[in-house]
This record gives structure tokens, C-alpha cells and sequence, in this order.
């Protein structure tokens, strides 16, 4: 994207937007962006904690004159047609402001899909922050966008989005993906002089790794023994596959396991270990959606949750000369990996937002198809009548294990993960077993009925 382009579309024009989940984690990174750069504000926001988001926004700088707190749909249009900023409860209220663009942000999987359906069939465009919608609705809502003549996009910032426009930047410049991935949320930081490893806020004794801080010729080997010297610590996130899915979409690269192969893997080893398992890597093909754990010692920079792309070099001289001006390359010179370390959050949503209304474009990726399923493995024996919940910074469903499945391997009645999230279950369910849909009852009929329809188009 030229950003040059997207100043001189701005002109005098401020595009507005409106944001769902507005007192969240990733909405305040947004709204606090929002206040520092022009072109850009906010018209609606929206929160089950209105007295909450009201104080947020007192701390991020707006003046009491600037908010009022909207109880109908009527309220809310008036506060934003006379400048000010309408704070609202429901999303129901949304509909009457006028507002370029919305940014769903709640994280509830039917609470977003309504909003993004009527921000779309109200002549809005939707920029999409919940994954979990995005993950079973996203190919109906980009659909509903296309015939609206709208756009419906990920937000840059965010994985899905800055991995999707990796993807095709190397897909223009026709390099063959191999593999295209994210680190996970939370680098392991090991330390030789403790032998002690830390990830977040956790620390344990890891004294082996100190032996494995290289590669070594067997890959397969040294993964191995590192992933034991990290066994205690968690690494997999549901989220992590959520954002994998998502991307799967706008992409057509799918998992090569259903679990992701999550190695433990320093960021100069990346095209080694994302290579083919005849070249001495990882993969059972190319095309892949994948996560690793970023391993680092404490004074190196961290991947940030950052994304890569693996491709194969071609032209030998090319990268030779790339890989002496620092590139990453595997150490037989067949693969490259091109990274950027970082997802800044809100922090870098605004340039979708102004792409998408200002040149009436998506962030990354052309008309998302069901490519890869999102879904559920009962990890324990689950009886009828339990209540499916979701909960936690990673929207885990308890009792469930997400898996993603590449479309073309999950059976027909595959329930996808965010359908069955606070569903109940109908029947028994046996640990391992994949939740279907006629296991479920109490979900979201129209999340249902947008699963339906995004099927229906993907399938040939
Ligand atoms: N926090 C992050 O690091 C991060 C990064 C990127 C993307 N995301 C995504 O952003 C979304 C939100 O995540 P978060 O971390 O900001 O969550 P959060 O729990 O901090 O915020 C969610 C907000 O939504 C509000 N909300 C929930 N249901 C609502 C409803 N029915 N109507 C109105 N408001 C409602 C809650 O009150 C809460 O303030 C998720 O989809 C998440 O995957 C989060």
C-alpha cells in the first residue's frame, strides 16, 4: 500500500468508524491510535460496560462534551450527526448512526456476526477483529460484502491480516510459498547462565537447552529434544489456530497437522525447519499454515508474534547475494525466509480502514473460501447437556481441543469451533472424537446459516 495515496484520497474527508467491544484489550490500541493521527474518529462506540468505556475514553483524552452515552438507535444518530461520540450498550443501536466503516472487535462469535451483518446490509463496511466470527462466518459475510458492493477485510495490525498480505506480496512477485506462519504469542526467552527458560510470566529449568541452541544435521532430533525441555510450559493457543484458519481462507495454504507443528525454533532457522522432510525439514508439503515457538536468548529481539512466509530461492546468484546482506536463508541455500517481526494491534488498523473506504479495498487476500476448518476434538469424555464455554484471554472452549483441518479432510458435518462455543452438547461426545454439528443444540442459528452459505460457494 502507498501510503501517499491513502493522504491525498483523505483530502478534508474523515472517515468514521464504529467499534463493537470498544473497552477491550485491542479496541483501546485502536481508539488510542485514532487520537494521535488525522482522517481518522470514531462516531460510535460500543460496550456491555458503557460506564467503563466512558472512562476509557476520558483517559485516552476525549472531553465530556465529546461523549454521550445513547439509549436508542435515535440517540445515537443525533449524538454522531452533531460531532460527538455516541457510547452505547447494545449493538442494536448501532444501525441509525452514520459511520463509514465498523470494526468488530467483542470476540463473541454470534454477538459480531449480527454486527457485521447489519453494519454490511446497512451500506457499511466491516473490518473484522474477531477472529472467531471470522473463522465460521467469514467467507458468508465477505460474500454479503461483495453483492452490497462493500468491503468486508481483516485489520491490519492483527496476524491474519499482515500474514494474508505477506502472502500476496510473495504470490505477485511469483515466489513458490512453502510454508507461511506467525510465532506464538509469547517468545521462549532462555537464559545459559541459569539454564532457566521463561515464556510470559512463567520460568523453569531447562538446562538441556543450553546443547541445543543449535540446529545440529538432524532437525527432526533437535526439535524433538527441544519441544521435551519445554514439555511443561503450554505453547499451542487456541487462538493461534483461529488465526490460521482465517488466513487458510484468504490464502488456500492449509495446516500440514491438524495441531500445528508449533517446533521450538530461532528466528535465523526458520527456512531450515520449514522446509520439506526430504530436504531435512518439517514439512509433508507446501502451502502450509503453520506456528512456531520463537526461541531467544534474553538479549536478542523478540519475533513479536510477527508473521513469515518460507519460499523456495530460485536463481542461485540472486540469494546468494541476498543471504550476504543478512536474509535468511536454510543452510542448503534452497529455501528463504522473509519475516516481519512485529503486529502492532489498533495500532496499524487505521490503514485498512482508510484503504477500505477510501480505495474500496480489503486488507490482503481477494474473496475468502472455506478452505481450512476450524473444529473441535473432545479432549476428555463430554456428556449431553454440557455446555460448551468459552472462556480466557484465548477463547478456549472447555473440554475441547481445537484442530484445523484442511476443508477437503474434515468431514461434511464438522462443527467449526466458535458454532459450538457456548452451544450444549446434544449427546454423549467420546474424547477424541471431532464435534459435529448434530451434536449441537442451543447454538446461533443465522452463525448457522452463514456456515451454510460460506460452504456452499467453497465447495466446487
Ligand atoms: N488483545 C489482543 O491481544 C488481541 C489482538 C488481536 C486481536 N484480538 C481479538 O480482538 C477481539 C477482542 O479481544 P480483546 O482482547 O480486546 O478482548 P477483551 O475481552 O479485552 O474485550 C472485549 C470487549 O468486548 C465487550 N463485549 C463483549 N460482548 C459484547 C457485546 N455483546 N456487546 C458489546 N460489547 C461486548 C466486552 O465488554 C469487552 O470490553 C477478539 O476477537 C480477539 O481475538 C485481540
Amino acid at each position: 500500500m502507498n501510503h501517499e495515496l491513502l493522504f491525498a484520497a483523505a483530502g478534508d474527508k474523515t472517515v468514521t468508524f464504529a467499534l463493537t467491544g470498544a473497552k477491550g484489550g485491542f479496541a483501546r490500541t485502536l481508539l488510542a491510535q485514532s487520537r494521535v493521527m488525522p482522517g481518522l474518529a470514531p462516531a460510535v462506540l460500543c460496550d456491555l460496560d458503557v460506564p467503563g468505556l466512558h472512562e476509557l475514553c476520558r483517559e485516552l483524552g476525549f472531553a465530556e462534551s465529546e461523549l454521550v452515552v445513547a439509549t436508542t438507535p435515535a440517540e445515537a444518530a443525533a449524538a454522531v450527526e452533531r460531532g460527538a461520540v455516541a457510547l452505547v450498550a447494545d449493538i442494536a443501536l448501532l444501525t441509525a448512526a452514520p459511520y463509514d466503516i465498523l470494526v468488530e472487535a467483542t470476540g463473541n462469535p454470534a454477538v459480531g456476526h449480527t454486527a457485521a451483518r447489519d453494519a454490511l446490509t446497512g451500506g457499511k463496511h466491516v473490518a473484522m477483529v474477531s477472529k472467531e466470527v471470522d473463522s465460521v462466518a467469514g467467507v458468508a459475510l465477505a460474500q454479503l460484502a461483495e453483492r452490497n458492493g462493500l468491503v468486508y477485510t481483516t485489520a491490519d495490525g492483527d496476524q491474519p491480516a499482515n500474514l494474508i498480505g505477506l502472502h500476496s506480496w510473495a504470490r505477485l512477485l511469483g515466489l513458490e510459498i512453502v510454508a507461511i506462519g506467525k510465532s506464538g504469542e509469547y517468545d521462549l526467552v532462555f537464559d545459559p547462565e541459569t539454564g532457566r527458560l521463561t515464556q510470559l510470566d512463567e520460568t523453569i529449568d531447562a538446562p538441556g537447552m543450553a546443547e541445543l541452541l543449535t540446529l545440529g544435521t538432524d532437525v527432526g532430533a533437535t526439535l524433538a529434544a527441544r519441544a521435551e525441555a519445554v514439555a511443561a510450559l503450554r505453547r499451542s493457543a487456541t487462538a493461534d489456530h483461529c488465526e490460521m484458519s482465517v488466513v487458510a481462507n484468504s490464502t488456500g495454504c492449509v495446516p500440514d497437522v491438524e495441531s500445528l507443528h508449533y517446533p521450538v525454533v530461532r528466528t535465523a532457522e526458520l527456512a531450515d525447519v520449514y522446509a520439506l522432510r526430504a530436504d531435512g525439514g518439517i514439512l509433508n508439503g507446501t502451502g502450509v499454515v503453520d506456528v512456531f515457538s520463537a526461541l531467544r536468548l534474553p538479549e536478542e529481539a523478540s519475533f513479536a508474534g510477527g508473521v513469515f512466509a518460507v519460499v523456495r530461492t530460485h536463481d542461485p546468484v540472486t540469494w546468494a547475494t541476498l543471504a550476504q546482506k543478512g536474509h535468511v536463508l536454510s543452510r542448503d541455500g534452497r529455501y528463504a525466509c522473509i519475516y516481519l517481526p512485529y503486529h502492532l494491534m489498533g495500532v496499524e488498523t487505521p490503514i485498512t480502514l482508510l484503504s477500505a473506504v477510501l480505495h474500496g479495498r480489503a486488507s490482503g487476500g481477494g474473496a475468502p473460501r472455506q478452505y481450512a476448518v476450524l473444529a473441535g476434538r473432545a479432549d476428555r469424555d463430554l456428556a449431553a447437556g454440557t455446555v460448551l464455554t468459552m472462556g480466557g484471554h484465548h477463547h478456549d472452549v472447555d473440554g475441547v481441543q481445537a484442530v484445523l483441518l484442511p476443508a477437503a479432510q474434515a468431514p461434511d458435518d464438522t462443527a467449526p469451533l466458535y458454532l459450538a462455543a457456548g452451544a450444549t452438547l446434544a449427546r454423549d461426545v467420546v474424547a477424541g472424537e471431532l464435534i459435529t454439528l448434530d451434536d449441537l443444540t442451543g447454538h446461533d442459528e443465522d452463525l448457522l446459516g452463514a456456515w451454510r452459505d460460506g460452504l456452499a460457494v467453497s465447495r466446487p
